[in-house]
């Protein structure tokens, strides 16, 4: 599937939804402890004094982002879906909220001290996953933290009905295990992984849950490999 084929897709499901996903789910959180125990070590990390803002990338109706403000966080949502954007700005009209892609994100390099993306990269087609964590590394100042939700398994689901609508929406189910070596490729520093059984509002057509916390390192360090700073490789060749 192309990019432009995806995002079109994506976005006409969620102008058709966005109304019904904020009415079920807006409360959805409450219920999951070990979720919000990411989000609060998430929040945590990114509130060190003169931190970046945080962008809540895919935000669709505000809910993470809305949470991630009630503990004190900098956070402003972007979303594909027009129709999303706008509830979140109605039901959270404190916060900021802005169309976009996560893909192709208008930001500056360096401009954003987190990113999370809860379950929003379920929809983008696994070859382009690499585009879009290299958009998070570029954006994300060195040492910004990023978070990412997602669905374990291995496999691509086509609905063709979801939150009460008729429409047509691939969802993908990724291994832990690749994500995070897709994460590692793109520069960013795993620092946890969460995954989780499916809880009872999940059961029975959802498998495991993960989360997994990164970082991107300050520059001159990559984890995984050693690579030496401009100033060590000269040094180091100097001492051989
Ligand atoms: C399952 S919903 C999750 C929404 C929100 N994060 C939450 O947990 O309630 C997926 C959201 O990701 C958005 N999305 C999918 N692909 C995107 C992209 N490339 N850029 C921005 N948003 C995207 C969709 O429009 C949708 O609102």
């Amino acid at each position: 599937m192309t990019e432009a084929t995806y995002l079109h897709a994506t976005r006409t499901a969620y102008d058709t939804v966005a109304a019904d996903y904020d009415r079920l789910l807006r409360d959805a959180l409450n219920a999951k402890p070990l979720d919000r125990a990411m989000l609060a070590a998430f929040s945590e990390l990114v509130q060190a004094p003169g931190t970046k803002p945080v962008a809540d990338l895919g935000c669709g109706p505000g809910r993470i982002t809305a949470h991630l403000h009630s503990l004190g966080v900098n956070a402003f949502g972007i979303d594909l879906s027009s129709e999303m954007v706008a509830v979140a700005r109605h039901t959270h009209p404190g916060l900021r909220f802005e169309e976009g892609s996560m893909s192709a994100l208008d930001l500056e390099d360096e401009t954003l001290g987190g990113i999370v993306a809860w379950y929003s990269t379920v929809h983008t087609p696994p070859e382009l996953l690499p585009t879009v964590f290299a958009e998070c590394h570029r954006v994300l100042v060195p040492g910004g933290h990023m978070l990412l939700a997602f669905k374990a398994g291995d496999e691509r689901r086509h609905l063709d009905q979801a939150y009460g609508h008729e429409l047509s929406l691939d969802v993908y189910w990724m291994p832990p295990d690749h994500v995070a070596d897709l994460m590692s490729k793109a520069g960013l520093a795993m620092d946890a992984q969460m995954v989780r059984e499916p809880d009872e509002s999940e059961k029975p057509r959802q498998g495991q849950q993960a989360f997994f916390l990164a970082h991107k390192p300050a520059q001159g360090v990559v984890t995984g490999c050693l690579r030496l700073s401009e100033t060590d490789e000269h040094s180091a060749s100097r001492s051989t």
